[in-house]
């Protein structure tokens, strides 16, 4: 195995997108950030040189950190930032897995163009369950604000409203050819007839999920958040925030140029439709430059029948070399109601707020990471009475107003014993009204083992429950209206983020963190802190 060293430099960059620019935190310089490539098994060595005058983290995301959450970088969780003119090295193993994550900034809004691919190939000599691809190409999904995107949501946290939509969505750093302001033309993609091509797409932007789909051309699913699947095939893709997904595209025409396409789903009832579409070119090399585009219509945005049929359709692998590990005697069974709620507020304009909350509990971010607070015995910082299940009763199809929208604050963790197994219902409540809830748990996989529309029912669900081949991942679609059940093995000893992956959601509180206790033996306790772990 190897060592990959990178150097992460946090600067400024002025960047122009739709006809105006402004400056973004960048990683050297660069829109998306640069990738990282490493083998299974490998160490990567980031040094993040802070050169800004933000507080900064980044994040590893789906890098399962074992017994290491100091590398795991959510600012507060696991580690303190890492204040302008600091520098810190996440340092660490990517012990057993391979596949497409990715890196973001893990602190405000800052991941808005803080982001990179991070490739883990299988280890040398381990060929993937799939035809070999001639060409392996990232396809990075992302949003992108005319204003800047800290004043956007200090502004909105100001008012106790919800904060401007973004301006457009990218692919690779790019709205598009088709965008109101194209003349950059936007991302192109060149292949050759008969060929066969992997797209490692990822899912970074910060508060929509996103369909995919090329003109023309079909799409073999081969891996979802760096887990291999059943192959199949469809036309369009659904990626959460947080998601990554792998799919072979065969270039089976001969020539021309075909148009790439990503387009928000959202099947809220209130949300308004914005249908921004990024786009890219795919195009046979030889093309003239004349042709003109084969264009694709892209799903209409309240799709939720197309949603589900893609998310029922996905299937751990489950071969003899990858098999599907799926805990069946549950040790902690457990219910999150997942929300959105009112909060009274003085100086709001409605003398309230929108909060975010699980269970009820909105989460209050601690001064000092809570990772430190757990392992130096630092009291006062958190409690571990997260409720286990919902303390009130919910309508939770949304076809009425339940009474109970206040949330209650807190610094509320889950305990876990180490090695026990967990199975966790997430069930949206609509509150205010359904929503879809990208959540990503850190430190783990697990398997999504049923979902539904509607309310959960704990004694006709469970049996319905795939427990062969779920799909094994790190972020959950939990469906607007709807629930989804996962089950996973607490087996990584440390403190572990789990929060919705629309950043608007986060920042509300719709997270919380599981502690998973040291343990005796060697394996079973977080390893000790690096020296150059930053403090607050
Ligand atoms: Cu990709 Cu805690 O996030």
């Amino acid at each position: 195995c190897l060592e990959r060293h990178y150097k992460f430099n946090v600067v400024l960059k002025k960047t122009s997108r739709l006809c105006s620019s402004k400056p973004i935190v960048t990683i050297n310089g660069k829109y998306p950030g640069p990738t990282i490539y490493a083998r299974e098994d490998d160490t990567v060595l980031v040094k993040v040189v802070n050169h800004v005058k933000y507080n900064v983290s980044i994040h590893w995301h789906g890098i399962r950190q074992l017994r290491n959450g100091w590398a795991d970088g959510p600012a507060y969780i696991t580690q303190c930032p890492i204040q302008p003119g600091q520098q810190y090295v996440y340092n660490f193993t990517v012990t057993g897995q391979r596949g497409t994550l990715w890196w973001h900034a893990h602190i405000l809004w800052l991941r808005a163009t803080v982001y990179g691919a991070l490739v883990v190939l299988p280890k040398l000599g381990v060929p993937y369950p799939f035809p070999t691809p001639k060409k392996e190409v990232v396809v990075i999904l992302g949003e992108w604000w005319k204003s800047d995107v800290e004043a956007v949501i200090n502004e909105a946290l100001k008012s106790g409203a919800a904060p401007n939509v973004s301006d457009a969505h990218t692919i690779n750093g790019y709205p598009g050819p088709l965008s109101l302001c194209s003349s950059q033309g936007g991302y192109k993609l060149p292949v050759l007839p008969g060929h066969t091509y992997l797209l490692r797409i990822i899912n970074a932007a910060l508060n929509d999920e996103l369909f995919f789909k090329v003109a023309n051309h079909k799409l073999t699913v081969v891996e979802v958040d760096a887990v291999y699947t059943k192959p199949f095939e469809t036309t369009t893709i659904l990626i959460a925030p947080g998601q990554t997904t792998n799919v072979l595209l065969t270039a089976d025409r001969s020539t021309g140029k075909y148009l790439v396409a990503a387009s928000p789903f959202m099947d809220s009832p209130t949300v308004a439709v914005d249908n921004k579409t990024a786009t890219a070119t795919l195009h046979y090399r030889g093309s003239l430059a004349s042709t003109s585009t084969i264009l694709t219509v892209p799903p209409p945005q309240n799709a939720t029948r197309l949603a589900t049929k893609f998310t029922k359709s996905l299937r751990s692998l489950n071969s003899v070399t990858y098999p599907a590990k799926v805990p069946l005697k549950i040790d902690h069974s457990l219910m999150f109601t997942v929300s959105l709620g009112l909060q009274t507020c003085a100086s709001c304009a409605n003398g309230n707020r929108v909060v975010a909350d699980l269970n009820n509990v909105t989460f209050v971010m601690p001064k000092i990471s809570l990772l430190q607070a757990h392992v130096f015995n630092i009291s006062g910082v958190f409690t571990d009475d997260f409720p286990g299940n919902p303390l009130m009763p919910y309508n939770y199809t949304g076809a009425q107003q339940p009474t109970n929208m206040l949330t209650m604050k807190g610094t509320r963790l889950y305990r876990l014993a180490y090695n026990s197994t967990v199975q966790l219902v997430l069930q949206d409540t609509g509150m205010i009204a359904p929503e879809n809830h990208p959540v990503h748990l850190h430190g783990f996989n697990f398997f999504e083992v049923g979902r539904g529309l509607g309310n959960f029912n704990p004694k006709t669900d469970p049996r319905r429950f795939n427990l062969i081949d779920p799909v094994e991942r790190n972020t959950v679609g939990v469906p607007s209206g709807g629930w989804a059940a996962i089950r996973f093995r607490a087996d990584n000893p440390g403190v572990w983020f789990m929060h919705c992956h629309l950043e608007l959601h986060t920042t509300w509180g719709l997270k919380m963190a599981f502690v998973v206790d040291n343990g005796k033996g060697p394996n079973e306790s977080v390893l000790p802190p690096p020296s150059d772990l930053p403090k607050c």
